[in-house]
């Protein structure tokens, strides 16, 4: 298995990386910060793990990412779009260049990685595509707009995308995620994190090792953990329980 993970400096993407490795997967850790990918790149996995850092929203980055990931791993079998970043606050009181951020990031940027790979992960073995999600992209919470705007455009590009590379052998699987102790909440766009939205979050690597059971056993929707789990079942058939506990938390 050829792997190319974004996000993995920290967190989700990190994690990733790291139980891709130890199942013996060949991967490329991509994210900003290479002293954290150096890092990893020395953790004590079964492979190890190459990196490319750079800023995956700018599109030069990702043509350079994906012909070095390419080239380096000897061809793609698997992308997993860990990286992200949430904005808090209220909208009237953000602007477009933080809501164009939000979407570039956690929406534009995936989906035009993964249209770059396309070439490769058809000529892969088992090829699929895990795109990270939130469960805040299947019913959103107030201050949380450019986000929940994002993670359900998410949604929906991997449900179209399933439909349509199929037919070429590409799985498109989508990840939502419910709250993971990671640092995203250290690292957001904008905002600070609203006090009700402390609770006990899963760990990286269980979260990982879920999403590639998952992925393994070609599961389409992956949704780890027990909180994001019953937030998906509130979502769909209580919509109106989140709605009322979120207004008296505001
Ligand atoms: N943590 C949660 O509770 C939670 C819940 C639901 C969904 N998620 C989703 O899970 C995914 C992983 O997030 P996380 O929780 O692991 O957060 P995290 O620890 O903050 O990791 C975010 C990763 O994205 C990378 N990144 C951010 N901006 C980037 C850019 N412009 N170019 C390249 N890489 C960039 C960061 O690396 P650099 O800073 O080094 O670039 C980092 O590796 C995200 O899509 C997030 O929306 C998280």
């Amino acid at each position: 298995m050829r792997a190319l993970v974004t996000g993995g400096s920290s967190g989700v993407g990190r994690a990733v990386a790291v139980e891709l490795s130890r199942r013996g997967a060949r991967v490329m850790a991509t994210a900003r910060r290479r002293e954290r990918l150096v890092e990893l790149g020395s953790h004590n996995a079964a492979e190890p793990i190459a990196h490319e850092a750079g800023d995956l929203c700018d599109p030069a980055f990702r043509d350079q990412l994906v012909a070095t990931t390419v080239e380096r791993l000897g061809g793609l079998d698997l992308v997993v779009t860990a990286a992200g970043g949430g904005a808090i606050g209220p909208f009237r009181e953000a602007d477009a260049r933080t809501f164009l951020q939000v979407l570039d990031l956690n929406l534009v940027a995936p989906a035009e990685l993964v249209r770059l790979c396309l070439p490769a992960l058809a000529r892969g073995r088992d090829p699929a595509v895990v795109f990270v999600g939130s469960i805040l992209g299947l019913h959103p919470l107030p201050l949380h707009a450019e986000y929940c705007a994002a993670k359900s455009g998410v949604r929906s590009l991997a449900g179209a995308l399933r439909l349509e590379l199929a037919n070429e052998g590409i799985e498109v699987v989508l990840a939502t995620l419910g709250p993971i102790d990671t640092e995203f909440w250290d690292a957001l766009i904008a905002g600070e994190r609203p006090s009700w939205s402390r609770g006990r979050p899963l760990a990286p690597h269980v979260a990982a090792r879920a999403m590639l059971d998952g992925l393994e056993r070609r599961r389409r929707e992956l949704t780890p953990g027990w909180r994001a789990k019953s937030y998906a079942l509130l979502a769909r058939f209580l919509p109106g329980l989140i709605d009322r506990f979120a207004a008296r938390q505001i």
